[in-house]
């Protein structure tokens, strides 16, 4: 695996980078970036590419969640807490519900940059950059919090590696065993999902009472393998952070575990697909509505030249309306190479509208809804539907309208705090696991996959 210079890959068609007012400054931080120690390891990569490989063979469900867009602001204990919380939920209602063994990815520590479909925001007559993210600029309306400072990079990395820092705490550390499962929703209030999420910790606080009396040691049980992934947007950064790893002499981004390339930025020859292209971490690509096979093919043969169990996750992003058309022909495209490729269903960034009150918002029906066509596209195919990719918090915001909280769209007004786009709030995030553990339970009667079949008692 030869590795691009960031020289060369400047050279490459480039989309989606600020414009920086000062290169000189760029490259002051990018050499700083490249002393400093990696934030994941190369073992861990390929664990996590080991892990995908299962899910890849129907053998495993991926679970990939976290905010549009992190910001530095949001790093503090609680704030991390609640969102690995929510996603260690959901993927006890997946595990337990369906049966199936989950990997768990947060779009977490690393997800500061963001694609914009317009370089310019207006108000009130006055046009300004964009906002493109913490890793680039402020989110503040003001022509001086707008300016590409690259020194952010260095926040980027020490906001990762603060983030990473907790995750591994609390993966490991005790909060996520699951005899606690009680204590994860202590300080919530019970609604909908989450009231059905506790008659299911119920049941596993009795199978694992069941289980320490007939002598079996829950050590299993304690500690959560959990990776970390962001879209590896911002060139300079991702080339900054890839490292050689000593004991196989392959380059990694050490920047997250696995890392992708986003539906705005996947072009073929371009600078972000040859970086990617480069490193052993294992691979996502988003795939809009639009995309055509041939795309996809180029993309595949392109990533996955050895065609490598685990090394793609091609994450759909088709909207309600369109996935039953636009997904099979891309599914058949992928399939007919021979390769086996995780496919994970994006349910959130083809359904984004504008409410009347201005909101930019999602409804949870057009989420549940891309969901389901998704699963009967898999079935009809007979594809291991691989995992699904939300954005989601794990607080109680009001972003997206519907769910059992009947949220409409007057209450986008009362906590809308995403600086993207919006997420899932904890109680939605939980109904859309158990509706996800329902399509998983009841395809397996027509799926031949490996996972047993066991439905527990109403659920
Ligand atoms: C995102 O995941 O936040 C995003 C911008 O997605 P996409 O590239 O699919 O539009
Ligand atoms: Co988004």
């Amino acid at each position: 695996m030869t590795f691009p210079t960031l020289e060369h890959l400047r050279t490459l068609p480039l989309k989606q980078q600020p414009s920086y007012p000062d290169q000189g400054k760029v490259d002051q931080v990018v050499e700083r970036l490249r002393s400093r120690p990696p934030l994941v390891f190369a073992g861990e990569c390929d664990d996590l590419r080991e892990k995908l490989a299962k899910v890849a063979a129907g053998e495993a469900f991926l679970l990939q969640g976290g905010d549009c867009a992190e910001t530095f602001d949001g790093v503090t204990a609680e704030n991390v807490k609640n969102k690995l919380t929510v996603l260690l939920a959901m993927s006890v209602v997946l595990t337990y519900a369906a049966q199936v063994p989950v990997v768990k990815v947060g779009r977490i520590a690393g997800q500061y940059a963001k694609p914009r479909s317009s370089d310019t925001e207006t108000r009130n007559g006055v046009s300004l950059p964009s906002y493109r993210g913490d890793a680039v600029n402020g989110f503040d309306f003001t022509a001086a919090a707008r300016v590409p400072d690259p020194e952010r990079l260095l926040d980027v990395y020490n906001a990762s590696a603060a983030t990473l820092n907790l995750t591994r705490a609390f993966m490991t550390g005790g909060f996520a065993d699951l005899r606690r499962v009680h204590n994860w929703n202590r300080n919530f209030v019970a609604g909908g999902a989450m009231a059905r999420f506790e008659k299911l910790a119920d049941e596993i606080d009795q199978a694992l009472r069941f289980m320490v009396a007939c002598g079996i040691d829950g050590d299993q049980m304690k500690t959560v393998d959990f990776f970390a992934s962001h879209e590896a947007l911002l060139l300079d950064y991702e080339h900054a952070m890839t490292r050689i790893d000593s004991r196989t002499q392959q380059p990694y981004d050490t920047s997250g575990h696995l890392v992708w390339i986003g539906e705005r930025t996947r072009d073929l020859n371009g600078a972000h697909v040859e970086l990617l292209s480069s490193v052993r971490n294992p691979v996502g690509i988003k795939l809009g509505p639009k995309v055509t096979p041939e795309d996809v093919l180029g993309l595949v043969e392109k990533i996955d030249p050895e065609q490598e169990p685990g090394r793609l996750t091609l994450i759909t992003r088709m909207g309600a309306g369109k996935v039953r058309e636009a997904l099979p022909p891309v599914i058949e495209a992928v399939e007919q190479t021979g390769r086996k490729v995780v496919w994970v269903c994006d349910p959130m960034h083809g359904n984004t509208f504008t409410a009347k009150n201005g909101y930019k918002t999602r409804s949870f029906s057009d989420v549940v809804e891309e969901v389901n066509g998704w699963f009967d596209v898999h079935d009809d195919l007979g594809t291991w539907p691989g995992g699904v990719h939300i954005e989601l918090t794990g607080d109680d915001v009001t972003e997206c309208v519907g769910g059992s909280g009947g949220l409409i769209e007057q209450d986008l007004e009362s906590r809308y705090e995403t600086v993207c786009d919006p997420r899932l709030n904890r109680d939605q995030s939980l109904e859309l696991a158990f509706t996800v553990a329902e399509r998983l339970t009841d395809g397996r009667i027509n799926r031949h996959n490996p996972v047993q079949a066991f439905v527990p008692a109403e659920l």
